[in-house]
Formats: C-alpha cells, sequence, structure tokens
C-alpha cells in the first residue's frame, strides 16, 4: 500500500470505480454491499473488481462493508458471495461481527468491525476479529461520538492489534496525526465523496465542494440513528432547525423524501474537499502532505 489509508464505504456513493480506482491508486478501496442493488449485482461487482484489479500488480486489496445486523435481509446472501470470490478484507458493521467471523477466517479473509465505544471494542475482540475501526466524532454516515484523543489511548489500553481511526481525516498530516497517537490506518469518507469515479450526483459534489465545517449538521431526525448531513441538503428536503427548550434539533416536515438519496451525509472535514477530481490525484495530495510529515 502506498498509504495507510481505507477509502471508507459509504452508501449509494462507493461503487466499482470508487472501489478500483481506489486499489489502483494504493489505497484500500471499499464499498458497502447493499450498494449492489441485489445479490447478483455484487457477485458482477465482485467478478469486475477481481478482474480489472488482477491486471493491476501494485494495486491494494479491495474490501467489502457488510451490515451484519440480523435485520438486514441481504446478510447471509452477501456472506456466501464476499466469501466465494475470496475477498481479503471485510468490513462488519451496524451490529455484533460474531456471525461473519469464522466463514471469513476459513478462506484466510480479514475482518474488521467498526465501533463507536470501548464496550463494543472489547466485544468485536472478544468475537475474534483481526482489527477495529474507530468511529469517532464529526465522521460523515452513522457517527462516533468519542474523539479520537480519548478513544485511541483507551483502546491501546486493552488491544494492541490494527487499529483504524474514522472521522474527519482529510489531508496527509492528518494522517500521520493518527499515527502519532497510536493508530494504524486512517478511514476516510468524505474526502472521496466528490470524487470523479465516485456515484454521488453533480448537485451533491456540488454542495460538498461549497461546504465547510459549519454546515454539517449532527441529528438522529432522519435515520433514528446520530449521523452527520450537509445542512442545505436537510433544508432542501423539508427539515428545519428549532428550539424546543432541550436543545437544538432537526425537525422532519415532510414524509415524502428518502433518507441517504436526498439527504446527503458528510462529516466535519468536508472543507478538505475543495473541487471534484480523480482518486489519483486526491491520494496523490494526501500522499505529498502524508510525507511532508
Ligand atoms: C455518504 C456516506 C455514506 C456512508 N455509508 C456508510 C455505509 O453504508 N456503511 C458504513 O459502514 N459506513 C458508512 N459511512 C461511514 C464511512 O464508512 C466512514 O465511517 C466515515 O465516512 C468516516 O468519516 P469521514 O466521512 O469524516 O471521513 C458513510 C459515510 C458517508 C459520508
Amino acid at each position: 500500500m502506498r498509504l495507510p489509508v481505507i477509502a471508507a464505504p459509504m452508501f449509494l456513493v462507493s461503487g466499482p470505480e470508487l472501489v478500483i480506482a481506489c486499489c489502483k491508486a494504493g489505497v484500500i478501496g471499499s464499498f458497502p454491499t447493499v450498494n449492489a442493488r441485489t445479490p447478483e449485482d455484487l457477485d458482477a461487482w465482485l467478478t469486475r473488481i477481481d478482474g480489472e484489479l488482477a491486471a493491476a500488480p501494485n494495486a491494494a486489496p479491495p474490501a467489502a462493508n457488510l451490515v451484519v445486523h440480523r435485520t438486514n435481509p441481504r446478510r447471509d446472501d452477501d456472506l456466501a458471495i464476499v466469501v466465494e470470490h475470496k475477498i481479503p478484507l471485510v468490513i462488519a458493521s451496524v451490529g455484533s461481527p460474531a456471525a461473519v467471523v469464522e466463514p471469513i477466517h476459513a478462506y484466510g479473509g480479514l475482518v474488521l468491525a467498526d465501533v463507536a465505544s470501548l464496550k463494543h471494542a472489547r466485544q468485536a475482540i472478544e468475537v475474534g476479529v483481526d482489527g477495529l475501526i474507530l468511529l469517532c466524532a464529526g465522521a460523515g454516515g452513522n457517527t462516533g461520538w468519542l474523539n479520537p484523543f480519548a478513544f485511541v489511548p483507551e483502546v491501546r489500553e486493552f488491544y494492541d492489534g490494527p487499529l483504524v481511526v474514522a472521522g474527519c481525516i482529510g489531508d496527509g498530516r492528518a494522517i500521520r496525526a493518527i499515527e502519532t497517537i497510536g493508530a494504524d490506518f486512517a478511514y476516510i469518507g468524505t474526502r472521496f465523496i466528490a470524487a470523479s469515479e465516485s456515484q454521488a450526483s453533480a448537485e451533491n459534489r456540488q454542495m460538498l465542494v461549497e461546504s465547510s465545517a459549519d454546515d454539517i449538521q449532527l441529528t438522529d431526525a432522519v435515520t433514528g440513528i446520530d449521523a452527520n448531513f450537509l445542512r442545505p441538503s436537510l433544508e432542501a428536503s423539508g427539515y428545519t432547525k428549532s428550539h424546543d427548550g432541550e436543545g437544538f434539533n432537526v425537525i422532519k416536515e415532510t414524509t415524502a423524501m428518502k433518507a441517504w438519496k436526498d439527504v446527503w451525509s458528510a462529516g466535519q472535514g468536508v472543507g478538505f474537499t475543495k473541487s471534484v477530481a480523480p482518486v489519483a490525484d486526491i491520494v496523490a495530495e494526501l500522499e505529498s502532505g502524508y510525507r511532508a510529515g
């Protein structure tokens, strides 16, 4: 790998083009399996990814993100396809990774589990995962809430395996910074949304380029779970801000919108994105900042 970076999986954003471009650029590319509309589509995506990366000998390995919660109706079908393709790295999110560890280890694959608390970190270690992704405050998607300066050292007190940090990492210095505090890899989502190879709409990319940290709204009003969103996209979809005496909230005013499709998620590191650019340019910029220290 060219950099200790995993391009994080993003719902409706990461597809085969983004994964292939990231791996060819020398960082791990990943995608949520549910981005492929059906298990058959997933099989086709993985066949394409396998084929293109086999022809690129210096490529970094790809990763698939499985929502492991038992309520995910696709879990078992998608797991079977991932196992069939022997995907080297599987990222387990939303729930206990217990059910997926054994079948992935059986073909030599590695499992990373994303966790947002010390309790969940301990539970994931107990079921035998190969590394942890620490979801920290300010991250895009379903965010964590702990600050990495607190989270990483506390996990390091009981775990010396691979640690990946997620949340607001958008330049090479930040990658260095997470190494300085004792982690091994950076998990970068938001910085890749406006990549030319992503599946984000032109409007989403444009809003992202124009936004800064002040435009990120944390709310559970969209999905019931705390997630960070671009505030202009919340407003355009009928959400409004209100003070209800309990603090600052976002209230849903319309039911006619599809969460995540019309309301766009991004993390507080949104300001790192200044333009739409190919993955190769983004990774080159990350690398020059990382090497400069
Ligand atoms: C638009 C968007 C969609 C996301 N979808 C998923 C997802 O489907 N599965 C998942 O595990 N994480 C998802 N995430 C979270 C990312 O994988 C990652 O944890 C996060 O982007 C890292 O923080 P950053 O955005 O500040 O770099 C999403 C993030 C964003 C911005």
